[in-house]
């Protein structure tokens, strides 16, 4: 046990953080209806009263218009996008804060609305049999088109170019989205991954589109401002299933990124009950921390005396918070304070406007 806690300043080779408090990615569908553009009225603000976070990751933002599965999310592949994300980035910055972009691609989890008609893509043609949130409302998924070798390749470029663009609108490093089901985790996971080329079959192959982007992203930033973000038991959620193979597969990535020096993993503990799944890990913090050397980040259902206990016991550097952070942008002056904590509204999660996004009271 050592005497660190979330409000322990955090220093390793390649992140300076003033406290171990990350604010975890949240889409909130803010983003103007026009281009996928950041706002800095909404968004800007947002940010910036959460700026006190050693570490904020932004919502998750889209490396290509192929990549768009939601109503209002950000991108970041258009000349705009990288001009509205300058005045966020901006912001933070002036209150000395830290700020990583999440950059996604949510294959499957789409609908043929946000692609003129065309099909969302994945790893292979299985529907995730979930809904998709589109301008008309909820949509039932359909079977995707399963990538060709080109559209991987093309994909891989969209993620470097992305990356690039993240660097020139400002920001401090950027999150790989390889984790909730998304793209990555579609070819991570063999029931969503059924492919007989060499991203599919092996845990190797399955993890080939991932390590490719990763090393195309490397080319345009230093792999100290590279994070990626994993949910290894992710169960019963987009269409995602835990089999034999999936710890597995988790386990030979986290400790294939130790050949790396990346700003961190960030690793989230199961959003659904696992522990009647067969094969499921309950306790991701623990199983995977003895595997990784590189800064760790552990996310769900974190207060701030849990987040003590798991630095503490040195099962990770930092504890990423997701609602918290929602209904409560001095999350940071709260831990140091005691103060109780806001609760957060679910109703107001993905609407419009400054109700239940910038208008959260901090303390009296
Ligand atoms: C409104 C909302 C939006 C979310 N959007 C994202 C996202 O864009 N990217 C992502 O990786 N996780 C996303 N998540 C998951 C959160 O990052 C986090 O893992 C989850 O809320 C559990 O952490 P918590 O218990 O501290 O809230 C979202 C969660 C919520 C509540």
């Amino acid at each position: 046990m050592s005497t660190k806690n979330v409000l322990t300043p955090y220093k390793s080779n390649n992140l300076d953080l003033r406290n171990r408090v990350v604010m975890a990615p949240m889409t909130r569908s803010r983003a103007a209806n026009e281009g996928n553009v950041a706002t800095d009225d909404l968004q800007g603000l947002y940010y910036e009263q959460r700026a006190s976070a050693g570490l904020l990751i932004t919502e998750g933002s889209q490396v290509s218009a192929e990549a768009v599965g939601y109503i209002n999310t950000p991108g970041i592949y258009t000349a705009e996008q990288v001009e509205g994300w300058k005045k966020v980035t901006k912001r933070v910055h002036d209150k000395n804060g830290k700020i990583f972009i999440q950059l996604w691609h949510v294959g499957r989890i789409s609908h043929p609305d946000f692609h003129n008609g065309a099909l969302p893509v994945s790893a292979s043609a299985i529907n995730p049999e979930a809904k998709a949130f589109t301008y008309t409302g909820f949509k039932d998924t359909v079977t995707p088109k399963e990538m060709t070798i080109e559209d991987i390749k093309r994909t891989v470029k969209d993620f470097q170019t992305a990356g690039a663009n993240a660097i020139k609108a400002g920001f401090d490093g950027v999150e790989i989205h390889s984790s909730n089901g998304y793209l990555f985790q579609q070819f991570f996971n063999g029931c969503s991954n059924t492919r007989t080329d060499e991203y599919g079959g092996s845990i190797e192959n399955r993890a080939r589109f991932f390590f490719e982007v990763l090393d195309a992203m490397k080319e345009v930033m230093p792999e100290q401002k590279i994070g990626a973000r994993f949910n290894p038991s992710c169960h019963g959620m987009f269409g995602m299933e835990v089999d034999k193979e999936t710890i597995p597969t988790f386990e030979y990535i986290i400790k294939k990124l130790n050949e790396y020096d990346l700003a961190y993993v960030h690793l989230s503990e199961p959003f659904t009950d696992v522990s009647e799944v067969p094969f499921a890990v309950t306790e991701i913090a623990k199983h995977f921390r003895p595997l990784y050397n590189g800064t760790l980040i552990i996310n769900t259902a974190f207060d701030k005396e849990k987040g003590d206990k798991v630095i503490a016991n040195g099962d990770a550097d930092l504890v990423a918070y997701g609602k918290p952070f929602i209904s409560n942008p001095d999350l940071v002056e709260r831990f140091e304070q005691g103060v109780a904590l806001t609760e957060w509204d679910a109703d107001t999660f993905y609407t419009a406007g400054a109700k239940g996004y910038t208008d959260y009271p901090t303390m009296k």
